[in-house]
């Protein structure tokens, strides 16, 4: 399969925008979102054109994710595990396995790679650790 046979740029459109409303409704990452993101409407296509590249190979996205996250205070391996957990039920709600498959798979090892770089920055000399992925007891 192409990539962009993989979906369709509205179904991108559609995962970033439906996620991220869960992103800004969720008690535990919410709040870090609206104290870090300046302009949505700028954050939204960012993140459109990260994912395009990501599942569709359209190459649009230029970004530093991972300085971005690092910069961020007190970020925790439960903050990841949650992002992952709803990010997951975005894409189970948008009716495209094939997408759903390699868009978690995906998720998952940035999110991974994310933290291992945050801690490599925040505790250097601290052997990082694994993301422990539960998707147990998180409200929907
Ligand atoms: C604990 C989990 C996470 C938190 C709290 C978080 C938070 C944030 C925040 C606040 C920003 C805006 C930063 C800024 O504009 O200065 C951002 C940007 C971004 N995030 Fe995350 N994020 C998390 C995980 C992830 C993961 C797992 C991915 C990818 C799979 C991701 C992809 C991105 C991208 C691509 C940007 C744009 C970076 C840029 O401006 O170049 N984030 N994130």
């Amino acid at each position: 399969m192409k990539p962009t046979e993989l979906c369709s740029e509205q179904e991108v459109t559609r995962l970033v925008h439906d996620f991220y409303a869960r992103v800004r409704r969720d008690d535990l990452l919410g709040p870090i979102f609206e104290r870090h993101v300046a302009d949505w409407d700028v954050h939204l296509a960012k993140l459109v054109d990260f994912w395009s590249a990501i599942l569709r190979g359209t190459r649009r996205f230029r970004g530093a994710p991972m300085p971005a996250h690092v910069a961020l205070p007190g970020l925790h391996d439960a903050l990841f595990q949650r992002w992952l957990q709803l990010f997951h039920r975005t894409t189970a709600s948008l009716g495209n396995d094939a997408m759903q498959t390699h868009a978690n798979a995906m998720a998952r090892r940035i999110a991974q790679s994310f933290w291992y770089g945050y801690q490599l920055s925040h505790d250097p000399g601290q052997l990082p650790r694994e993301l422990e992925i539960d998707f147990q007891g998180v409200p929907s």
